[in-house]
């Protein structure tokens, strides 16, 4: 099999990048596989002489050269509220690339697409766009809400309001990720404190779920999902992961805390039931994975946010296609965190050799 050169398209200022601890990890790997991978940003692209200033990472830092065009980009940039990331929006319409992953929607539109596939709504929680009367709405029907950003990540500007008997608790976390409270004492002040808080930003509205298995903690799974070596999805792992106390998240980076997931799902469940809830989860992932490709086209990988209600119930939260891989390494499951490293790398070597198959017998 030939060995493909490999572009990993991400922001870059200067020799900053992205997400530099997982970069290394990543050329590591890929220089183990044999393969030649680096970073670029739209702007180190020369089109007409289809030649790419890539980055790689040495022993003293950061270094660059020439690279011949790219067989496979893997598209790993991030959004971020910025022009470079408008102009990478731009640069990747452009197609100019044999792209490994498509980009996905934001939560909303991500939502109607699963929604309308009738094999996914059973773990769909009710989601609809945000409006005030929308929210009005919902609050009759739901006793706990989740209004967060459709464009959001990493659990900021997140909203959870809880009806009490003494009007509403409202927890969250703001732009920063800072937390904030309040308790509004009736509905038309919840509402406008939430009005204040979407501000005419794009929102979704979203059914709350009761995920407190432990100390009134949320507490969601995270799996990861990817492409092998052979082009097939295949689970790579997953953990559960419990939010801070009086956290509306249960985000990595916002306090939460990996842990393995069998144990904890037994605890709470019971061996039997805790094998059945998580061959829902791999069900899930395998379906989801299914239907997004099939509207958004091909993707490399999928980091699932995924909810276990207190009755045992199985819930898909959010979908991520840029996802971390982090929470293997804090369980200490170094072979799957190898694994997460190395598997885009070699569903990236199948696809340009695919490419190059179908070429040559075209
Ligand atoms: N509907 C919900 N019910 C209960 N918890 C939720 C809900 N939506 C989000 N959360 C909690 O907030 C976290 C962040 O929400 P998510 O939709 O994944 O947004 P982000 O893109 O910021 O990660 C989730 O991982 C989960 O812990
Ligand atoms: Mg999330």
């Amino acid at each position: 099999m030939n060995k493909p050169i490999v572009g990993i398209l991400t922001w870059r200022e200067g020799k900053r990048f992205a997400e530099p601890a997982y970069f290394k990890r990543l050329l590591r790997a890929g220089h183990k596989l044999g393969m030649t991978v680096f970073l670029f940003s739209p702007a180190d692209v020369n089109t007409r002489k289809r030649q790419v200033r890539g980055y790689t990472a040495s022993q003293t830092g950061w270094m660059s050269s020439l690279y011949p065009w790219p067989d496979v980009v893997i598209d790993r940039y991030r959004y971020t509220p910025t022009q470079a990331f408008k102009d990478y929006v731009a640069f990747r319409k452009k197609g100019v690339f044999l792209y490994a992953n498509n980009r996905l929607a934001n939560k909303w539109k991500v939502h109607q697409v699963l929604w309308k596939d009738e094999r996914m709504r059973r773990w769909l929680p009710e989601t609809n766009e945000y409006s005030r009367t929308g929210l009005q709405a919902m609050l009759a029907r739901h006793p706990l809400l989740y209004v967060k950003p459709s464009n959001g990540t990493g659990g900021r500007g997140i909203l959870r309001l809880e009806r009490g008997k003494n009007g509403y608790r409202l927890l969250g976390r703001d732009k920063e990720r800072a937390k904030v409270e309040s308790r509004p004492q009736n509905t038309d002040l919840l509402c406008k404190k939430v009005d204040r808080w979407v501000n005419k930003g794009m929102f979704v509205i979203q059914q709350g779920l009761r995920l407190e298995l432990i100390d009134a903690r949320s507490n969601d799974m995270r799996l990861l999902i990817q492409k092998d070596g052979n082009g097939e999805w295949s689970i790579t792992g997953y953990g559960m992961r419990l939010g801070g106390k009086n956290s509306a998240t249960a985000n990595l980076h916002g306090g939460g805390k990996a842990v393995a997931v069998e144990p904890f799902l037994e605890r709470h469940f019971g061996t039997d039931k805790a094998q059945a809830i998580l061959a829902e989860c791999r069900q899930l992932a395998r379906q989801t994975a299914e239907t997004i490709e099939a509207h958004f086209g091909r993707m490399i990988e999928l980091g699932l946010d995924i909810g276990i209600d207190v009755h045992g119930k199985v819930w898909l939260i959010e979908v991520n296609p840029k996802p971390g891989r982090e929470i293997f390494k804090e369980l200490g499951k170094i072979a799957q965190y190898q694994q997460a490293i190395e598997k885009p790398l070699q569903y990236a070597s199948y696809l340009a050799n695919e490419k190059k198959r179908q070429r040559a017998e075209a």
